[in-house]
């Protein structure tokens, strides 16, 4: 698919204007009207195999619902997901697919070509070998020697899902711990060779492009690390690589072994699903990570079979829509009630930011429609005691996505019922509001400018997922869901949302910077007082 012959189609003006006169009707009675149904849990939620997504809080009805699936099917939603399953080149301005469901789901794989099939396949199954022997705590590839750390070196979606894998799933018995090392800021790595008995480290490199500056500068220290301390030979030893470009990271120094190897069809911020995760497969032992990925491939069953109006990424793709481009929503925030997913909000914000983030159209028009949402997020109840104030009576209005686990990996049911009265009073105080009347009714007789100070508008919208447990198939399932919910908004916007352009002008900017700070170029244009001040204050 290039930008000349691509098929994709926004919402028409038609739907949206539609969309904008069901918008004017709902708004009238607003939520607290909606909910006064008590059958819409039951219309406006869905669920499959222990993932509840209930969307009963967002301002939509059955009417506004068709309109936005006719907009879609309009759009060639479902064709186009064909296309991606299929391994068609979506991503049109790289000209290649994006397969990153080929991890996971065996019949998609086959969509890759025997060749690179086969090649994935074999990385696969050396990586689920690797992650058992690290699992017990030895290193791969030299019988009898130890691991007790790894140092995990990557950034963006080489860090970002495996450290969340990693915090949110039950480790077991392994004696690893991971460390992740991102930004090229060197406190973090100090820090850990401070630390670490380099004896008992293990240092894997993960870059899909095994170029980016961060990676390889922390690499090139790491290396130098294991080397001055167990010399080139022992050092070499434990000093992994995860990378598609297998030439670069060889003239790097690492053997090939050591390297496990991903398609250039599986983008960054979809890769956590590949040896990328070695180091999470390392704590958590194959058979884990398997049903992670057993997971995330119930997820693309059901994105491929189910009809839309049942279908989780479609309904949530179209209510991203509803909320941003008839509702006007600027922001998505992500409130996890479960300390196990604090790293939902950073993963999320690459997948959506970096995928959709864009301002024009797969066929090169600047794009009518606005993209992507602002994404932050905190967990429950933390984010109560921080944002929320906004959330509740901000100027802006600012969907919410609340995630709740309805058996935590504990005992303690006093405070997981208090966990979970939390997440529920905020589902409702957001939605039903406090008017006057109902204020007075609680806080008893107050003037006219404080009770307007404590009234509460309502009609605030969020969307809840629950999940029975967060096991390994769930989590599996939840961020599929996400990555697919993600995919089907480009399809609306008409986007491409596996590419990443606009990362890269501030790429090129920097190497000329870092010459002018180390005094070896004159500043660039613009910047001259500002490297005058760096250049004072350190004295020289
Ligand atoms: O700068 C953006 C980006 O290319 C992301 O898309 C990617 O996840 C990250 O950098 C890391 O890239 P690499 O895996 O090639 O080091």
């Amino acid at each position: 698919m290039t930008p000349e012959n691509h098929t994709g189609q926004e919402l028409t003006p038609e739907t949206l204007d539609l969309l904008h006169k069901n918008h004017s009707r709902l708004s009238a009675g607003g939520l607290p009207a909606l909910l006064d149904d008590e059958a819409r849990f039951h219309s406006f939620s869905e669920s499959l195999e222990g993932l509840l997504f209930d969307f009963s809080r967002v301002l939509l009805d059955q009417e506004t619902l068709e309109v936005l699936m006719e907009g879609a099917r309009a759009s060639g939603l479902e064709a186009r997901r064909d296309a991606l399953f299929a391994g068609e080149n979506v991503n049109a301005t790289e000209q290649r697919p994006a397969l990153h469901m080929a991890l996971r789901s065996p019949d998609v794989l086959a969509n890759a070509g025997g060749e690179e099939a086969a090649r994935v396949t074999a990385a696969m199954n050396t990586m689920f070998e690797w992650a058992d022997e690290l699992h017990e705590g030895e290193l791969p590839g030299s019988p009898g020697e130890k691991v007790r750390h790894i140092i995990h070196v990557g950034i963006g979606g080489s860090l970002l899902g495996t450290q969340l894998v990693c915090e949110a799933l039950d480790r077991g018995t392994s004696p690893l711990t991971v460390h992740f090392l991102g930004s090229v800021d060197a406190v973090l790595r100090e820090r850990l060779i401070r630390e670490l008995d380099p004896a008992e480290t293990m240092v894997v490199l993960v870059s899909k492009s095994f170029s980016t500056g961060d990676t390889l500068l922390h690499g090139r220290r790491l290396r130098d690390w294991l080397a001055r301390n167990l010399g080139d030979e022992q050092g070499a030893k434990r000093l992994f690589a995860v990378t598609s470009q297998v030439e670069r990271a060889g003239k790097f120094g690492i053997a090939p072994e050591r390297l496990l190897y991903f398609s250039d069809w599986v983008g960054g911020r979809y890769s956590l699903w590949s040896p990328v995760s070695l180091s999470a497969a390392g704590v958590l032992g194959s058979h884990a990570f398997r049903e992670m990925l057993a997971g995330a491939a119930r997820m693309d069953r059901h994105f491929r079979e189910a009809p839309m109006d049942e279908n989780l990424p479609m309904l949530y793709g179209l209510i991203g829509a509803w909320h941003r481009n008839i509702c006007g929503y600027p922001a998505w925030g992500v409130m996890a009630y479960d300390q196990r997913l604090r790293l939902l909000p950073a993963w999320m914000q690459q997948l959506v930011m970096e995928s959709n983030g864009k301002s024009v159209t797969q066929d090169g028009r600047p794009a009518p429609l606005a993209t992507a949402p602002v994404v932050f997020g905190e967990t429950g109840t933390e984010a109560q005691h921080s944002v929320f104030q906004a959330m509740h009576q901000g100027s802006d209005v600012v969907p919410l996505n609340f995630i709740g686990v309805v058996r935590p990996d504990h005992d303690d049911r006093e405070a997981h019922n208090e966990l979970l009265a939390n997440l529920f009073a905020q589902l409702e105080a957001l939605a039903k509001g406090r008017d006057a009347e109902a204020t007075r009714a609680e806080v008893g007789e107050i003037d006219d400018a404080m009770l307007a100070q404590r009234t509460f508008a309502g009609s605030r919208p969020s969307e809840l997922i629950m999940l029975d447990r967060l096991d390994p198939k769930r989590l599996g399932m939840l961020l599929a869901l996400y990555e697919h919910k993600v995919f089907v908004e480009s399809v609306l916007w008409n986007i491409n949302a596996f590419d990443q352009w606009g990362v890269e002008l501030g790429k090129t900017l920097a190497p000329g910077i870092q010459a002018a700070l180390a005094g070896k170029a004159v500043a660039p244009g613009g910047l001259e007082a500002l490297l005058d001040h760096v250049a004072r204050v350190r004295g020289q």
